[in-house]
């Protein structure tokens, strides 16, 4: 058997970008010898392996065809006579189908390099259309690569307006799509994502709310202040502030839009505290002390400080000037921690007259913020 090293590794070792994953073709095995040589099987039907040192993925060379709707509906063979270059055919884009042998040698068969150099973002061959995921995996590559110059090839992006005038989007699982757009968000140019999309006439279709970053100052705005540490959840939720805010109902909208994206609870929440909260910390300084008060207890910031950070990441971006109202927000909720309601039962308060006094000091601390 022969063993490649494929796909995403081998682009980005030549692109100098760090590799953190490494994906790996075998030529001329079957699963019984993969297993013989101690691969642990990934499932009982699909001719991936895992090795059993590195827990890399070990895939045998296949062929795929497409039997059904969305990501799901393949068949493929895998079998000893599966060729390299027809296993790197089957791969979305040329970039992507190159493979470096274990004496360091590059196959290219597909021009990858040649794209690489030129910076375009080429599908393979027609069977790019087979698998939709794939326009969202473009559009996610454009966002990761656009800074060093990278562009959809005129042709594939065609191809992609092809699968998205078809009804094969809406037969990706919403968990996929979340996922490319999680990664899609953490990526150097977020924005690109929804731009490619929409190029691709599939944002309408996939996120109809994000149709409103394109070509918007405000996105442009906020995407310019992402850094590395800036986490994806804050992004998106910065970003659903510029679609949701002016719409009416917008809270309910953005909840439903974020429950019908599958995104993790954390995600859901903390875009809708600041659609709450942006707002009330623009005008922070001219908020009654019982407004705030309300704010806190609405987000439950007393019980789940670990809300904090986040919110005051997201309004951060938001906020047009430099201002300290999140760090305001937080130094209050500080200090209303510090309101001991033993202490004050030591003091002889209790039932209606206890309550009456927790909240009477803690309108006290908010007209101090
Ligand atoms: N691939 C494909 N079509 C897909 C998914 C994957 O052709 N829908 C192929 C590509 O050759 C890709 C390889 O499988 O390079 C590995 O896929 P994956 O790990 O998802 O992507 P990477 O290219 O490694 O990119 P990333 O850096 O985002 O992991």
């Amino acid at each position: 058997m022969q063993i490649y090293l494929v796909g995403g590794a081998v682009r980005d070792e030549l692109l100098n970008y760090p590799v953190y994953d490494k994906d790996w073709v075998v030529v001329g095995a079957t699963p019984e010898e993969m297993i013989k040589n101690g691969y642990r099987p990934v499932g009982s039907d699909f001719p991936v392996f895992i090795h059993p040192k590195t827990g890399e993925e070990y895939a045998l060379a296949r062929t795929e065809r497409k039997s059904g709707k969305g990501y799901s509906g393949f068949q493929y063979h895998a079998s000893p006579d599966v060729t390299l270059e027809e296993d790197l055919s089957r791969r979305d884009l040329t970039i992507n189908a190159m493979a470096k042998s274990s004496s360091g040698e590059l196959i290219d068969p597909y021009g990858g390099q040649n794209d690489l150099a030129t910076k375009q973002l080429r599908h393979v061959s027609p069977a790019f259309s087979e698998d939709p995921l794939r326009v969202l995996r473009v559009a996610r590559f454009a966002a990761r690569y656009v800074h060093l110059g990278f562009t959809v090839a005129a042709p594939t992006l065609k191809l992609m307006q092809a699968i998205a005038s078809t009804d094969e989007l809406s037969h990706l699982t919403k968990e996929r799509i979340w996922q490319e757009m999680e990664r899609a968000l953490s990526e150097r140019s977020p924005l690109t994502f929804f731009n490619v999309l929409e190029q691709a006439n599939a944002l309408e279709q996939l996120f109809p709310p994000f149709t409103t970053l394109v070509n918007n100052d405000k996105a442009q705005q906020i995407a310019a202040q992402f850094t590395d540490t800036t986490e994806t959840k804050v992004r998106f939720a910065a970003l659903c502030y510029v679609c949701f805010h002016t719409l009416s109902e917008a809270q309910t909208k953005l909840e439903q839009f974020c429950r019908d994206l599958r995104t993790q609870n954390q995600t859901r929440e903390l875009a809708i505290h600041t659609l709450i909260a942006h707002p009330q910390l623009q005008c922070w300084s001219s908020l009654s002390a019982e407004n705030k008060l309300a704010l806190i207890k609405q987000l439950d910031l007393l019980r789940r400080p670990e809300r904090l950070p986040p919110l005051q990441a997201s309004t951060r971006l938001l906020s047009d000037e430099n201002t300290n109202a999140g760090e305001l927000l937080a130094n209050l909720c500080e200090e209303l921690k510090g309101i001991n309601p033993k202490a004050l039962m030591n003091d002889g308060y209790k039932g209606a007259a206890l309550g009456e006094e927790i909240a009477k000091r803690q309108i006290a601390i908010c007209e101090l913020f």
